[in-house]
């Protein structure tokens, strides 16, 4: 089954071709066909963030050519070839999500295909199941099979950072996220503090290769909390009010204040991952969303898994697939979703785990 994945949720434009094999036992891998994402980010540059309304004005721009280049560098392929058309409706920017959705229903209707509204937070999730890469640094991940359930994911984003419980495809618990500013978020605004480019995930990390991570001791805020949340808004006062006691900020007091926040914010996601998979004893940790692509976040949730003797299998998408794209979306939903009759698709900027 081939399927086109439209994301709009963001700042990104998206599609993503997949094809899915499914075998005696249900969906066994997934191949990549195409992935094709155009950002408007250079745009938001200036303001430090992203501005709603120059980045539904851009999708609009990019939407078609964008979906033609995907379906284009899939063999040569046509609209024909699609079995089904995925389309992020929700959580998102409602301007931006009105631009994939109408889109997508659309093209649903003219060329008659099954179309799947489908939940950006899991696409998240399931970009872990595309297979068929072999690259990764420290996982190969060859089969949507080998990924083995129960399994905890963490879904680390620009607006999210949600533990969730999956049992089987489709079933999702939700465990914990945070109360205030997202991992990502956090990111955001101490590179902003920091006068970094935009995003500062990107630039926190970059920065953070030159730095010391043990120069600032930054909280750890609910490390030990007795639950799954997070809170990240602490840890950006803490760095506001150390910047204000420094005179002058140089490049390396800017390298050891990035890799001191980025090791508090490894700590805190590592450490409250471990223990939502040690308490429910899964089988697999699956890491998901734009933070998932910082190296220090991977290396420090593979090496504590190393270190703890623990069994789970850790499964990390490639860098390229942990920011936003359309391929997570039609991954999502060759697993997860329904078709639902064009119609009836509406955008949810608001939608969580439903
Ligand atoms: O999932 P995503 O592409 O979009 C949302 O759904 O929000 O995530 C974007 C977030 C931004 O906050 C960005 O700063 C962060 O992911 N991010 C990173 C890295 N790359 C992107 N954070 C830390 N390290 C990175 N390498
Ligand atoms: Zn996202």
């Amino acid at each position: 089954m081939i399927i086109l994945g439209i994301e709009t949720s963001c700042d990104e434009t998206s599609a993503g071709i997949v094809e899915g094999v499914t075998g005696e036992e249900g969906p066994r891998t997934l191949k990549l066909l195409s992935n094709v994402v155009s950002s408007s980010l250079p745009l938001h540059a200036k303001t430090g963030g992203i501005v709603p309304e120059i980045a539904a004005r851009e999708q609009v721009r990019f939407i078609i050519p964008v979906i033609k280049k995907a379906i284009e560098q899939c063999s040569n392929s046509t609209i024909n070839d699609i079995d089904a058309i995925a389309v992020t409706y929700g959580p998102g920017l409602l301007g931006s999500l009105l631009v994939g959705v109408e889109t997508a229903k659309t093209l649903s209707f003219v060329f008659n295909k099954p179309l799947i509204p489908t939940n950006h937070l899991i696409g998240h999730v399931y970009a872990n199941f595309i297979g068929e890469i072999h690259n990764s640094k420290f996982i190969i991940q060859n089969s949507a099979a080998d990924i083995k359930f129960p399994l905890i994911a963490l879904i680390v984003s620009g607006g999210h950072t949600d533990l969730v419980y999956m049992k089987k495809h489709g079933s999702i618990k939700w465990l914990g996220g945070t109360r205030d500013d997202a991992a990502g978020e956090a990111f955001d605004k101490i590179g902003r503090l920091l006068n970094l480019p935009y995003p500062g995930g990107p630039a926190i990390e970059k920065a953070a290769l030159s730095g010391n991570s043990e120069k600032f001791k930054f909280p750890r805020p609910m490390l030990d909390s007795n639950d799954f949340d997070f809170s990240f808004s602490g840890l950006k006062t803490a760095v506001l009010r150390e910047i204000s006691t420094i005179e002058q900020l140089n490049n390396r007091t800017i390298a050891n204040i990035c890799a001191s926040v980025q090791q508090a914010i490894t700590d805190i996601l590592v450490n409250k991952t471990l223990k939502a998979a040690t308490q429910f004893k899964v089988k697999s940790i699956l890491l998901g969303g734009g933070v998932a692509a910082n190296q220090k976040l991977r290396d420090g949730l593979k090496s504590s898994i190393i270190n703890n003797e623990l069994s789970m299998k850790l499964f990390i998408p490639e860098k390229f697939l942990c920011t936003d794209n359309g391929a997570m979306i039609a991954a999502a939903a060759f697993f997860t979703s329904k078709a639902v009759p064009f119609d009836k698709v509406n955008t949810n900027p608001q939608l969580y785990f439903a």
